[in-house]
């Protein structure tokens, strides 16, 4: 199972954390991807900055801007779920 966490701290929020919940949501959903991954909301991890959400894979950070949660999604996480 991998485990993405997404920030819903107060600047992770303010930057679209729930845009990149909901379009993670979507990836999973049209993947079939319900057994393999779980999604979790995170408190702050103390990498606020002014842009993009932090976002945990299997306990890896990274920044993940709203806009690009989908190809971050099919780079990141897709290729995880094969095999
Ligand atoms: S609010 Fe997300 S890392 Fe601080």
């Amino acid at each position: 199972m991998i485990t993405v966490r997404i920030c819903v701290g107060t600047s992770c929020h303010l930057n679209g954390g729930h845009n990149v919940i909901s379009s993670f949501q979507h990836m999973i959903e049209e993947n079939g991807l319900h057994d393999k991954v779980t999604l979790e909301a995170a408190f702050c991890m103390r990498e606020c900055t002014k842009s993009g959400v932090t976002v945990t894979v299997n306990d890896e950070k990274y920044r993940v801007e709203p806009e690009k949660a989908r190809s971050f999604f099919k780079e990141k996480i897709l290729p995880l779920t094969i095999g």
